[in-house]
């Protein structure tokens, strides 16, 4: 019976127990006893190959590990972490979110289960919203890493591939949620294995987790480069067309039954027929619209739909010698945005307009779909209760509302939007 909070609190309780046990014994051990210890769990953890093993050995070891970096820290930071900090770290390590009140310590609490988890050896990231918040962690934290010999990285916006590798190839990385997005895009584009800065996924704590997982969720990722189109084929497509829709003038007269192409208003697309790829071939000197080398069917489609199907004043408006798109439904205006695969340069050359250059999506992810290829996956921020059911939904996230060290005094008050 009871709160089931309450009831999963409880079951860590024994534990908390286990490490303040442990405390009499760590508490005596030297600075290079400590490494030492660290070294050895290392050892130990990271030879198991069996994954399902090696995660009991996490277990088992777990409160011992706690005690380690608990003793670190006390040393190092001069902060020793309380009671309910050790159950917000089980709650993290068992890939859960962790609820605790702004200024309970949740940097501190993100140690534990990422020195536990760095004991396999294959990399933890811990995920804060920007760079200064990575920068301050693995400057603060890294303290207590580094004095047990584990190596700590940091990735900031500006680092090189090489400075990246170097930092991913840690025990335990900072990193903000795009950059991590982002070298994951850019190491799957990567033609050589050289290239790659990541390694495997394993566990990562991701700081402030309603943000990354809630708010920004969906929020794309996209990596985009410029498309190789010379303008001269959107000129000479745009002139060719002239010829076409002047000859289909004509054929109304019954002069030219067959045409040379067909407008489908509905599915919004013109098609060359066969009399069309014989004339726009002789018209261009080539022997084939569709050669690899050479490709000119594209251009000339997209030509004859910028006259046939883009209206200007209806579909699209001249501002400032630039096409500018009116949206069908609202008729508002929209600038800045671009028809895509060519079109929107095929009606800059029928407008004698200057012809942008063109980009291309070459790779993207959301944040939710990036952050569901962590084998272990675990959050803390001030506030989960309340998307609790969507990180649950969406992540198979539980959440565990952690208690504050001393009663409560502070009221938090909802905001105030002026
Ligand atoms: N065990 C501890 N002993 C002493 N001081 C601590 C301990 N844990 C945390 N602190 C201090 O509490 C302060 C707040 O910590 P921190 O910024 O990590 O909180 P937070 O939970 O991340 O808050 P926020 O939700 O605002 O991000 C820090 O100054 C930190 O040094
Ligand atoms: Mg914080």
């Amino acid at each position: 019976m009871g709160d089931p909070n309450t009831r999963k609190l409880k079951r860590y309780q024994p534990i908390v127990e286990e490490i303040n046990f442990l405390e009499e014994e760590i508490s005596v051990l030297t600075d290079d006893d400590l490494r030492k210890e660290t070294n050895n769990l290392k050892t130990k953890i990271s030879s198991e190959l069996d994954i399902k093993k090696q995660k009991e050995l996490l277990e088992e070891f777990l409160p011992k590990a706690f005690a380690i970096v608990r003793e670190a820290s006390r040393r190092v930071l001069d902060m020793r972490h309380f009671d309910v900090q050790l159950i917000g770290g089980m709650v993290l390590h068992e890939c859960q979110i962790a609820e605790m009140k702004t200024g309970e310590g949740k940097t501190l609490v993100a140690t534990l289960p990422c020195y536990l988890n760095a004991l396999t050896g294959k990399g933890v990231h811990v995920v804060t919203v920007n760079d200064y918040l990575a920068r301050r962690d693995a400057e603060w934290m890294g303290q207590v890493h580094r004095f047990l010999g584990l190596s700590v990285g940091l990735i900031q916006q500006d680092m090189s591939p090489v400075e990246r590798k170097k930092n991913y190839d840690c025990d335990i990385t900072y990193a903000t949620n795009s950059e991590l997005g982002f070298d994951y895009l850019r190491d799957n584009m990567a033609t050589d294995i050289s290239e790659v800065v990541q390694r495997n996924f394993n566990y990562c704590v991701i700081d402030e987790v309603d943000s990354i997982l809630i708010d920004e969720a969906r929020t794309p990722l996209i990596i985009s480069g410029q498309v190789e189109r010379p303008q001269e084929k959107y000129q000479k497509a745009a002139e060719l067309s002239l010829e076409l829709i002047k000859a289909k003038e004509l054929s109304k007269d019954g002069i030219d039954p067959e045409g040379d192409y067909e407008v489908d208003e509905k599915q919004r697309s013109c098609i060359l027929t066969d009399q069309g790829f014989a004339k726009c071939e002789e018209y261009l000197g080539v022997n084939d619209l569709y050669n690899p080398q050479d490709p000119w069917a594209h251009y000339i489609t997209n030509a004859l739909k910028a006259k046939e199907l883009f209206i200007k004043d209806v579909n699209y408006i001249i501002k400032k010698d630039e096409a500018v798109i009116v949206d069908e439904f609202t008729g508002r205006v929209m600038p800045g945005r671009r028809w895509s695969d060519g079109q929107h340069q095929a009606i800059e050359a029928k407008e004698s307009l200057k012809i942008q250059p063109e980009t291309q999506t070459l790779a993207s992810i959301t944040y939710q779909n990036f952050f569901l290829l962590y084998p272990g996956l675990a959050g803390m921020t001030g506030t989960a209760k309340t998307e609790e059911v969507e990180f649950e939904k969406t992540y198979k996230l539980e959440s565990t509302v952690i208690p504050t060290n001393q009663i409560r005094k502070r009221e938090d008050w909802p905001d105030q939007v002026f």
